[in-house]
């Protein structure tokens, strides 16, 4: 256990590295029982810096050897720290150390999975494998030698170009690498292990070949196609839109089951969760295949924005992060359904960043400070961040951004940077000045817009004034907000030439629509324009005229957004008062309208629409939340649209039956999105007939989708007994027990069901085979959802808090990547009644008060506790 206590980091405090390391060779020698690894580095004293010590860094290094030049030299280690003082402006530094990838359960450095060795270095990583400056900003060239039993591990892999190989006494063989790429050692990986592989080829624009491997566990190839045709997408994509080339002869990604995020980005050698690799239609949703097309572009796309360019220190992690999900999310709209998939990203922005934003982890999408740097890989810096990225395109539109992009890689091209250079490229290429839009890299919260609207038959003009407030602190400066604005007429057509980019600059500002002859109906923050919240009077017959003719299909969704959530608002209040909730008709009115236009609009955005606000979006629109009020008056409103429709969503579920053989296409999974929202809806009436349909379904369905869609309304199902439910619970895990991400699907359908009695199941299931807590995809299917179900983790009687914060200290120590994950579901305590408030405080403080707590976890739970 380590004993430094832990420091807060500050942007303020940067300084260059002291030495730099110009090539970097290891050796790893790999043996039951330890690994060996023995690093030359050629290094020199920084000319920009002034002399001192050399300060390496390291984490349970057992060290053998430390030599300069071939001597043995004094040295002073601590748990984390080796220094070297009265060094020769350049010299050659040996280190030889003992690491025990077998025991490492933090899957960060080296580490055993099933079947071999792996490793994770982003962040700070590579100091569990060897002594070194391990900060983005020194960036060195990589020789590697892996040593290991031939039959156990017959597969070598590091980044770059294969080099040699050969065998070795006693069984053993070995490979060599050459990465002929600088990089940064967060980007280091190699992989030893027993794995089946699909290769391919991909030709770049300029003619060169690229040598395209996916290795996966043996027995899983078929399961590999997708995401190689994810990844000749991506890179056929990035040369189309950014003019970026695949640097590379050689591109692997190998997938593991053991793996704390989503994938990484190690240059040349990928190293990925399963679950964003492996996929077959019996055995992935098209939301799976939807998210790896994603996460295999995202890494794809981080060659050039995070590698090529990579950070300066871990406070521009935005500058890689939120710049390559904005690339994805385009690779994705293209791909795929450009204004559903805007949809859900703002959907996923909503119920994970505001809350974020408006708890105690909320940052800027650049920290100035933090304690542990794996807690700021969140859904600010990379969503947020994205967001950001996104109104700079707005403002500069595609063409300027695409400029800005090239001058970034003309001026930036193998350097550590910050996110001060992009803007600075965005603005050369452009002349647009962005001043005032740094502010969105250095505050934090989400910023509220109030919109007023004034029509004035005279002139003819409608002037819209808008007032910025930061919710979280009133002495920030006013943001430039880029808002998309149309204007409609009483009938619903759009008012020519009502189309514009506002620019908010001010906190309160006017802004004036000339020739308007009617009230119009103005449509706002079109196509989400900025990560704001936006308030505007609106009647209920101005968001149902948006609903139903706003070209603009993310502002037609949100108006049906705007609509729900006021009558899911009020109702919760009713039910909190022990009234009756009243829904008006007009609702279900435009509900079935919608319906209707599925032919004009597509499928997947009728589902979408009829898809209400989940309830922590809702929750944060109310100062104390009653969550069981909250969730019966989702659930009232559901079962009302139900009965209200329910010819039409058996209609519509009868006439969306597949026609063809499944294909995991867009316009194919819109269907299956809508016929499985109408099943959903049908299973609010909970009749023996719609119990039977669900069945049928989970039992004859051909592929994942549908089996699961029916697996998930069964699960929900509240009566006491429900044969079907326990029957097709049962199937389910009899038919896929050997498919793991099969099985994180089965304990997630669970851990998120609106059952009473979901906490006393997810306890049982801790204790069922298939789990298994040193797993993070099993703890965040099990554990961490259950914690994102709102009415159940914050159960009256603090039953869930103190649930929650047993597995926190189970897994402190284990691995506190994962734990302190785990912990945040506790961000929002403070939203609570005192009751509640009151426990959750306990839990957290039990957690606290834990003797020997790792930073991870520390970090966060002092921040819940206000610290
Ligand atoms: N850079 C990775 C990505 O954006 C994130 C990542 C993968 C990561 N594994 C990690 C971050 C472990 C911290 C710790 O895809
Ligand atoms: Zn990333």
């Amino acid at each position: 256990m380590k004993t430094d206590t832990p420091q807060t980091v500050y942007l303020k405090d940067y300084t260059v590295p002291a030495y730099l390391v110009d090539t970097v060779d290891l050796d790893f020698n790999i043996e039951t029982g330890g690994t060996t690894v023995t690093a030359t580095l050629a290094m020199r004293r920084n000319p920009a810096a002034a002399s001192q010590p050399l300060i390496l860094d390291g984490d349970e290094l057992e060290t053998l050897s430390v030599t300069v030049d071939g001597h043995q030299v004094p040295f002073a280690a601590t748990a984390s720290t080796l220094t070297i003082s009265d060094l020769p402006e350049s010299f050659t530094l040996q280190t030889v150390v003992r690491i025990d990838p077998d025991k490492n359960t933090r899957l960060s450095g080296l580490y055993r999975s099933a079947d071999g060795y792996f490793t994770q270095c982003e962040a700070q990583g590579f100091r569990r494998i060897t002594w070194f400056l391990d900060r983005p900003d020194v960036m060195s060239t990589y020789t590697v030698t892996l040593h290991a039993d031939q039959a156990t591990y017959p597969v070598l892999l590091a980044n770059g170009n294969p080099v040699d190989a050969g065998q070795e006494a006693n069984g053993r063989h070995w490979a060599k690498w050459a990465d002929p790429f600088k990089k940064p050692a967060y980007l280091f990986a190699v992989v030893a292990g027993k794995l089946d592989v699909l290769k391919d080829t991909f030709k770049t624009a300029s003619g060169r070949s690229v040598q395209l491997a996916i290795y996966v566990e043996p027995g899983k190839l078929d399961q590999c196609p997708h995401a190689m045709a994810a990844l000749q997408k991506s890179m056929k994509w990035d040369e189309e839109r950014f003019g970026l080339e695949c640097d590379l002869d050689h591109y692997m990604i190998v997938a593991v089951g053991d793996f704390n995020m989503g994938a990484m980005e190690n240059k040349g050698l990928n190293i990925f969760n399963t679950k964003y690799v492996l996929a077959r239609s019996d055995v992935a949703t098209d939301v799976d295949f939807e998210n790896i097309d994603r996460v295999v572009a995202h890494e794809y796309f981080h060659n050039w924005t995070g590698n090529r360019v990579t950070c300066r220190d871990w406070f521009q992690l935005s500058l890689k992060e939120g710049l390559t999900v904005f690339r994805d999310q385009e690779f994705g709209a293209d791909l795929h359904n450009r204004q559903t998939a805007r949809i859900r990203e703002v959907r996923g922005l909503r119920a994970a960043q505001f809350p974020e934003d408006a708890g105690p982890m909320a940052h800027p999408i650049r920290p100035a400070s933090f304690v542990e740097i794996n807690n700021f890989y969140t859904s600010t810096v990379y969503e947020k961040g994205a967001e950001v990225i996104r109104m700079i395109q707005t403002l500069i539109g595609r063409d300027g951004f695409r400029k800005g992009m090239d001058e970034y890689f003309r001026r930036h091209d193998g350097q550590a940077v910050t996110c001060e250079d992009f803007v600075a490229a965005m603005a050369a290429a452009s002349g647009f000045d962005f001043t005032q839009f740094m502010r969105w890299y250095n505050q934090s919260g989400t910023p509220h817009v109030a919109a007023d609207g004034y029509f004035d038959a005279e002139s003819k003009t409608y002037t819209l004034t808008c007032t910025q407030s930061n919710t979280r602190a009133s002495d920030e400066q006013p943001y430039l907000i880029p808002i998309r604005v149309a204007l409609f007429a009483e009938d619903g057509t759009l008012l020519p030439g009502s189309e514009r980019l506002l620019q908010m600059t001010a906190t309160t500002q006017s802004f004036v629509f000339n020739e308007v002859s009617e009230e119009p109906v103005p449509s706002l923050l079109r196509d989400f324009s900025a990560p704001v919240t936006l308030d505007f009077d609106y009647t209920p017959e101005q968001l149902t005229l948006l609903l139903a003719h706003e070209s603009d299909l993310f502002n037609a969704w949100e108006a049906g957004q705007r609509l729900a959530s006021t009558l899911i608002l009020d109702a919760t209040a009713a039910i909190a008062a022990g009234q009756a909730p009243v829904w008006p008709g007009s609702f279900v009115d435009a509900a079935r309208r919608l319906l209707q236009t599925q032919a004009q609009r597509g499928a997947a955005f009728v589902a979408e629409a009829l898809t209400l606000p989940g309830e922590s979006t809702l929750a944060e629109a109310l100062d104390v939340v009653n969550p069981d009020a909250l969730h019966a008056a989702r659930n009232a409103l559901r079962r009302h649209l139900a009965e209200q429709l329910e010819g039409e969503f058996s209609g519509l579920y009868a006439g969306l039956a597949p026609n063809t053989a499944y294909a995991p296409s867009s316009e194919q999974a819109g269907r299956r999105a809508l016929r499985n929202v109408c099943l959903g809806y049908l299973l609010e009436l909970d009749t023996p007939a719609v119990r039977q349909l669900a069945l049928q379904q989970f039992r004859g369905a051909d592929n994942m989708t549908d089996q699961f869609a029916a697996l998930s309304v069964l699960a929900n199902v509240n009566a006491d007994t429900c044969p079907e439910r326990d029957t097709a619970l049962a199937d389910f895990y009899a038919r896929w027990q050997h498919e793991a991400l099969v099985v994180d699907k089965w304990l997630a359908v669970q851990s998120t069901s609106r059952r009473p009695d979901t906490l006393a199941t997810v306890k049982t299931l801790t204790a069922h085979p298939a789990f298994d807590i040193g797993n993070p995809n099993k703890v965040y299917s099990l554990i961490r959802a259950f914690g994102a179900n709102l009415a159940r983790f914050n159960a009256a009687d603090g039953s869930a808090y103190a649930f929650i914060a047993e597995r926190v200290i189970e897994l402190h120590d284990r691995n506190p990547q994962v734990a302190s994950r785990l912990a945040r579901c506790f961000d929002r305590w403070k939203k609570f009644d005192a009751s509640r408030q009151a426990h959750a405080r306990a839990a957290l403080e039990s957690i606290r008060d834990h003797a020997g707590l790792s930073r991870d976890v520390l970090e966060v739970v002092t921040r819940s506790l206000g610290g």
